[in-house]
């Protein structure tokens, strides 16, 4: 089975053609991305005006490529797939008529992916692993604990009452003059600077519901900074680095709460995995990777590439969903918001 995705939620342009491969796992025979990032450089975020337009002027060529690095015709395809939503309107509609027009000429079945869908289910696509795992879902809009039962089958442990972990970052970011995206610049700068200049807190430590809560955090980065200014070079590294450490200890002590609350369910994981862009933290990942080892546990996070947005993820759901017959129509509308089905902790026990 083998697959054309195309991702175009946000500001990346990313089109991939994936086919399943030994053990289970995926074979990514093409992994095209296209980033806008210097579009937005000067606004300091995301336009998504400026993102559709752009979304446009480099499709064809994209999916183009993904099928010439494969080696593949359209007529080779078992099936075209592009995320849905939730992600920036115009921009999901150029992928999503993109794939819908394909998969009508090709005659092939189309498959509307859900982004965070996608991000969850990377994990089987790099390693072929098992359900059910539990999965620390980081991006720029989501953070969320869950468990991952199966294609379309999430129990939610845990999610942020406030900001997203990677938009802390970006937000941090932004306050110290890093260009965005910030999770990688504060990350670049935190591996110089000292993570126990600044003392600033663990929101929701040791609290039972593993939720989070970062507005806090970042409120207590700016009067730190504030305190200071005019900031030095070294001034924002230690402020990078304390930031990173305080993120670090509540996203571990937050999932630690997640791995009390399975214990006390009849659910045996697989793994811990981390998806989404934040996911290409290495102290994070350090991090994670001790709790996991703790729980006898192995930590599963795709590689960077494959942790920002990109197309291979998508084929990838789209082939999940495809195995199990799950096909779209081509009236399937763009999502904006488009949150997973999930079951709550306390629906599930309801259930049971
Ligand atoms: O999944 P993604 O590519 O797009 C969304 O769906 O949001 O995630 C992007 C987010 C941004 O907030 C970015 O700052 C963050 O992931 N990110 C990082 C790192 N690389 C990307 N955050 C922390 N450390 C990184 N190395
Ligand atoms: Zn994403």
């Amino acid at each position: 089975m083998r697959i054309l995705g195309i991702e175009t939620t946000c500001d990346e342009t990313a089109t991939a053609v994936v086919e399943l491969g030994p053990e289970g796992r995926g074979l990514i025979l093409s992994n095209e991305v296209l980033s806008q990032i210097e579009d937005h450089a000067a606004y300091g975020g995301v336009v998504p005006e400026i993102a559709a337009r752009a979304h446009v002027d480099v499709m064809d060529q994209l999916v183009r490529r993904a099928l010439q690095t494969a080696g593949v015709t359209l007529a080779e395809l078992d099936g075209i797939a592009a995320a849905a939503g939730p992600g920036l309107i115009g921009g999901v509609m150029v992928g999503l008529t993109t794939a819908k027009a394909l998969a009508l000429v090709a005659g092939k079945p189309f498959l509307a992916v859900n982004h965070l869908e996608a991000h969850a289910l990377s994990p089987r696509l790099t390693d072929g692993i098992a359900f059910p795992y539990l999965l620390l879902l980081a991006s720029g809009g989501h953070t969320q604990l869950l468990v991952v039962k199966g294609v379309g089958d999430y129990l939610r442990l845990g999610t942020t009452i406030d900001d997203a972990i990677g938009e802390a970052f970006d937000k941090v970011a932004k306050m110290l003059g890093l260009p965005y995206p910030g999770g990688p610049q504060v990350e670049r700068m935190a591996r110089s600077g000292n993570p126990s200049r600044f003392t600033l807190p663990r929101p929701l430590l040791g609290r039972k519901e593993p939720d989070f809560s970062l507005s806090g955090l970042k409120t207590a980065v700016r009067i730190e900074a504030e305190k200071i200014a005019p900031l030095s070079e070294d001034d924002v590294c230690d402020l990078c680095a304390s930031f990173q450490a305080a993120i670090v200890d509540t996203v571990i002590d937050r999932t630690r709460m997640a791995f009390a609350r399975l214990s006390e369910m009849p659910c045996p994981v697989t793994a811990l995995v981390i998806a989404g862009g934040v996911a290409a933290n290495q102290a994070l990942r350090s991090g994670l990777e001790r709790l996991a080892a703790y729980n006898a546990l192995p930590l599963i996070a795709p590689p960077p590439a494959l942790c920002t947005d990109n197309g291979a993820m998508i084929a990838w759901a789209g082939l999940e969903r495809l195995s199990l017959g799950l096909t779209d129509g081509l009236d399937f509308a763009p999502r904006a918001r488009w949150p997973l089905t999930v079951k709550t902790d306390h629906e599930e026990r309801a259930h049971v």
